[in-house]
Order: C-alpha cells, then sequence, then structure tokens
C-alpha cells in the first residue's frame, strides 16, 4: 500500500506562529465497519452519510519551539495542551498523545510546535453519540493546514485525503467525516478510487431523493458504552461467521452503491436495517458475547415498522455500537416523521432528547 505518499517533505517555509479552526461533522455508517487489522485496515468496504448539526469544533494553535531541529527526531513525545468545552482535560490527553504516536513518521513537523488545542462538541459528551470520528478528522484538518502554510503546493484534493488517511490512524470511522455527502472507506473493487487507506467521497451520481436525507438521533441511552468499538472489532478475530460477514457487507456496497444511484427507498430501507441488524447480530454472537441494545431500542424499532407500513413510509432505522437510534427518512418527509417522533418516540429517550441532523458535506474552515 502506498503510505509512503503521505510522508510529508521537509518544510519549504519557516512558520513562527499559526492558528487554524476547523469544524467537522460525525458520520453515520450504512454499510458498516466492523472488524480491522493492523494498522487500522478494514476488513470490508463501507459507506456513511456525513452529518451536519452533529460536529466538533476545534482550535489548534501552534508555537514553534526554539530547539525546533532538535526535537524533530522521532521517539520523542509531542507537545501538547488539550481543552475541552474551556476546561482543561488530562483525561482525554491519552488518546490523543496515542494518535499523534501514530502519525510521527507521515506529520514530523509536529515535533518542532507546542500545540496548544481547543475542542467543543455540538452534541451533549455523553450523549452516545461518538465523538471520535468528529473529534479526530477536526485534529486532522489542523494539522493539514499548517501542513499546507509550510508547503502550499498542496492540492484541495490531496489535503482531503491526507486529512482522511491521518483521522483513520486515530478512529477508523473518521476518516469518513471529512468530506460528503456519501463516503466509502475500504477498496473495493466497483468503487472507483476507493482506499483502505482514506476516505473517498462515493464518485457516482447520486440520486435526488437523497439530497438533504433526515437522520433523527434518538438518544435512547447517554451512558458509557459498556464494550468499546476497539474490543468490539478484536472479537470479528476469532468469529465463526467473520468470513461471511466480510463478503456479505462488501456485496452489500455494491448493492447500495446501485440504491444510491437509481434512488430505490424501498431496497434502501431494507439494506440500510439489514446492516443495522448484522452489526449487532455480529456482536451477540461474539465471544465473550454482548448485547448493545436496550429495550426501548427494540421498542423504537418497532414503532418504525409500524408507521412505515400504515403510512406507506420510507422510514428506517439504523444503529451505531450503542443503544441509540438513527431514524434514517427522505426530507420531503420531514413533516410527517418529526410529529410521529415528537409524539410516539421521544418518549423512550433519556430526557426525551433527541438530535434532528441532515445529511451534509463535511469539513468546514472556521
Ligand atoms: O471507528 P471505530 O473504531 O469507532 O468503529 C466504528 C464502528 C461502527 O460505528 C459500529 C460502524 C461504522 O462503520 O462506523
Amino acid at each position: 500500500m502506498d503510505t509512503a505518499q503521505f510522508i510529508s517533505k521537509s518544510s519549504i517555509k519557516s512558520i513562527e506562529k499559526a492558528s487554524f479552526t476547523w469544524q467537522t461533522p460525525s458520520n453515520i455508517a450504512l454499510v458498516k465497519y466492523w472488524g480491522k487489522s493492523n494498522p487500522q485496515i478494514p476488513k470490508n468496504a463501507s459507506i456513511s452519510f456525513t452529518l451536519n448539526n452533529c460536529h466538533t469544533i476545534t482550535t489548534i494553535d501552534f508555537q514553534r519551539k526554539s530547539n525546533a531541529d532538535r526535537v524533530s527526531e522521532t521517539g520523542k513525545l509531542v507537545d501538547f495542551d488539550l481543552f475541552f468545552e474551556g476546561k482543561r482535560k488530562e483525561e482525554f490527553k491519552p488518546k490523543i498523545a496515542e494518535f499523534f504516536t501514530r502519525i510521527q513518521e507521515y506529520c514530523p513537523f509536529v515535533f518542532g510546535y507546542k500545540m496548544t488545542i481547543h475542542s467543543e462538541n455540538s452534541f451533549p459528551h455523553s450523549s452516545g453519540i461518538a465523538s471520535s470520528a468528529s473529534g479526530l478528522s477536526a485534529i486532522a484538518m489542523c494539522l493539514m493546514s499548517l501542513e499546507f502554510k509550510l508547503n502550499s503546493e498542496l492540492s484541495q484534493e490531496f489535503i482531503n485525503k491526507k486529512a482522511s488517511f491521518l483521522a483513520r490512524l486515530g478512529s477508523g470511522s473518521a476518516s469518513r467525516s471529512i468530506e460528503g455527502p456519501l463516503v466509502v472507506w475500504g477498496k473495493h473493487s466497483e468503487i472507483e478510487g476507493s482506499s483502505d487507506l482514506f476516505g473517498v467521497p462515493f464518485p457516482y451520481k447520486i440520486h435526488s431523493v437523497f439530497n438533504k436525507y433526515q437522520d433523527v438521533i434518538l438518544l435512547v441511552d447517554k451512558g458509557e458504552k459498556q464494550v468499546s468499538s476497539t474490543v468490539g472489532h478484536n472479537l470479528m478475530h476469532n468469529h465463526p461467521y467473520a468470513e461471511t460477514r466480510f463478503k456479505q457487507a462488501n456485496e452489500n456496497v455494491t448493492k447500495l452503491s446501485k440504491i444510491l444511484q437509481n434512488g430505490n427507498l424501498k431496497a434502501f430501507v431494507n439494506l440500510v436495517e439489514s446492516e443495522a441488524l448484522t452489526l449487532h447480530a455480529m456482536m451477540l454472537t461474539s465471544n465473550p458475547y454482548f448485547i448493545l441494545m436496550k429495550p426501548n431500542t427494540l421498542e423504537i424499532i418497532n414503532k418504525i415498522w409500524e408507521y412505515r407500513l400504515e403510512n406507506n413510509s420510507n422510514i428506517c432505522f439504523t444503529l451505531d455500537a450503542g443503544a441509540n437510534v438513527h431514524v434514517l427518512f427522505p426530507e420531503e418527509e420531514k413533516e410527517n416523521v418529526c410529529q410521529f417522533i415528537e409524539n410516539q418516540l421521544a418518549k423512550y429517550c433519556q430526557k426525551n432528547h433527541y438530535i434532528c441532523d441532515t445529511v451534509s458535506f463535511g469539513a468546514t474552515k472556521l
């Protein structure tokens, strides 16, 4: 795999001080990634909708260190302070430090700077919405802004590609949080330009029915997950159904690619719900086994099925690695479905909380 392309060239310019702010979104997978090999290489291709309202805003202030040349030797620790929602957060630092270690080969310039990172999420912390995708993609974009300042020959296309590559090394699904409205991550024979190393925007014309597709996230359980996705991915190593699942996911990418182009919503609903339930079936059949859905997750799923039948609707659900339910539907159904959610589904959410979101276009520089 061609990772050498991502090793930054020695900088042409010398920059003393810089500051960049990026807003990057969360994403929701339609065909799921579950199972990987080192270093963060997915076992199958996945496709996600890029979200809009669920995002992270991150500013990184870079201050060049006086002994910059000497600290650029590998093996040194990257020097940074981290503030989350205005408060210093020591407990978040190890994960970010680990991320910097993983990317040091590709961004050696970070050793030359002291970084101060300020980050905030648009969604409540511990809402059960994974912040790793938006959080790591925001840091990756700030690093790429500095790299661009150091070497202005980089193209926008390369910047996005490398940002996705870097974000992936922090959290696999973060590779799909740079662009939009649909991103494919993982090499797939029928998706031109796809790669295991970074996400690419879905390369074919998307049917207009998917414009401004809606995602209402029902916050069933805001608590910390009992099983982290790292542990979950690892349990796919000796999983009896793993190979069949990886094959099925790749076939589903082929099917979904056609659906996204022809706008067949009935087929979309069927495929997306099947993917969500299969992801959780992999958890149920892991050893040790685990369940991330809660009773209210199932209550909501049944209500969605009832509503769909009674109203000839194209509403459907998908699930992340957690109990929350993402309710997906076309924009033209917005009024009716939002009423249904408020009247019949909100009561299954913790404190009646849910977040209305829309499919969107990815990272924005502020
Ligand atoms: O990016 P990770 O390691 O947190 O894994 C995410 C896995 C799922 O959210 C369950 C599926 C996906 O493709 O996003």
